[in-house]
């Protein structure tokens, strides 16, 4: 449904989307994950056809993004960073104009109205303006609007970004409605690992305009090469685990012992049983945010933009639990 080949984007000098390549299948959720600033809205911007491309080429759903634009934009449906609902209008008008913009006849216009509203759960409030709306529920409404016209793609630029984390939960149930009851495929952006963690069939880490990693998140994890095992324990005797070939790495930490353990989670049983007596262990399981690092090299770099809020400053959170 997305295809790319050495799609660039450069601004002067400067390269914001470097040779990016990717293949996303139909039905597919396919997230592109990476900090503020990694080239992910400009490149759903070229992918939408609001940006031309500087070199490669791309297609949505067989179209041409530059040769064949409006083609493109029949088969889209796009909720984009900024809100872009009026909060002038209620919520069913918000969808009547988008409806009306897309020559939808009457009777379907109401129908599918109808519809959107009650998949995004917002029927009740259809008759409010949308200034009386919460964050959540606009972007709900944006989601019902990008889908009024039955788009085959759906492109989703941070869907959840400045969200609570219960509304941000709430908005994932709706796009993973959408793709299993509408079967559409779905191409978001997103800087929270969490969000494409539990989101996405497959991810994309991007950064600096380019794609370092792709694939499913448990291939992504298992890639780095496994889970962090931490011990305290008195006298500890490193002897004690050789011949362990899952133990890939031992390293000292004050009265900790951080193991670097593949599949912790089978292998725990016979790592304590070779230890003897602890005083704790603590399992740390592979996450994203250790994929990000492998690939990116990278650590706090957004922890000033955007720390705390369940993206990139998660990796604190990790740090500090691992040193306990
Ligand atoms: N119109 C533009 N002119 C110049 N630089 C731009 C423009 N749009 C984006 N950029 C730069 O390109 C890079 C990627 O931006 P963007 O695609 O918005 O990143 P993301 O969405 O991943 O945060 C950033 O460094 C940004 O400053
Ligand atoms: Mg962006």
């Amino acid at each position: 449904m997305i295809n790319t080949s050495k799609l660039t984007k450069k601004f002067g000098d400067f390269t914001a989307v470097d040779k990016l390549g990717l293949d996303v299948a139909k039905g597919e959720v396919f997230g592109l994950l990476g900090p503020n600033g990694a080239g992910k809205t400009t490149t759903i911007s070229m992918l939408i056809t609001l940006v031309e491309p500087t070199s490669g080429t791309a297609t949505v759903n067989g179209f041409d993004i530059v040769t064949q634009k409006s083609d493109v934009r029949k088969s889209i449906g796009i909720v984009f960073q900024e809100p872009s609902v009026d909060d002038l209008l209620t919520g069913r008008e918000n969808l009547e104009m988008h409806a009306k913009l897309y020559c939808m006849p009457r009777e379907i216009r109401k129908k599918r109205i109808r519809e959107a509203l009650e998949l995004v759960e917002l029927t009740e409030r259809a008759d409010s303006f949308v200034k009386t709306y919460s964050g959540g529920m606009r972007r709900r409404l944006e989601l019902a609007r990008g889908l009024l016209h039955r788009p085959k793609v759906m492109f989703l630029d941070e869907p959840t970004l400045g969200l609570d984390p219960q509304t941000r939960e709430h908005i994932w149930m709706f796009i993973r409605k959408l793709n299993k009851e509408e079967k559409m495929t779905i191409l978001l952006t997103t800087h929270y690992m969490e969000e494409a963690d539990t989101l996405c069939d497959r991810i994309g880490v991007i950064d600096s305009g380019k794609i370092r990693v792709l694939g499913t998140p448990k291939e992504l994890k298992r890639a780095i090469g496994g889970d962090t095992v931490v011990i305290r324990k008195k006298g500890f005797d490193r002897k004690k685990l050789r011949g362990l070939s899952f133990v890939k790495s031992i390293a000292q930490n004050g009265s900790e012992t951080i193991l670097g353990v593949q599949d912790a989670h089978s292998n725990l049983q016979k790592l304590l049983a070779r230890i003897g007596p602890i005083d704790s262990v603590e399992v740390r399981e592979a996450s994203l945010t250790d994929v990000f690092l492998k690939y990116t090299g990278k650590k706090f770099r957004d922890e000033g933009e955007d720390g705390g809020e369940g993206g990139w400053g998660n990796r604190v959170m990790h740090q500090s639990n691992v040193r306990g």
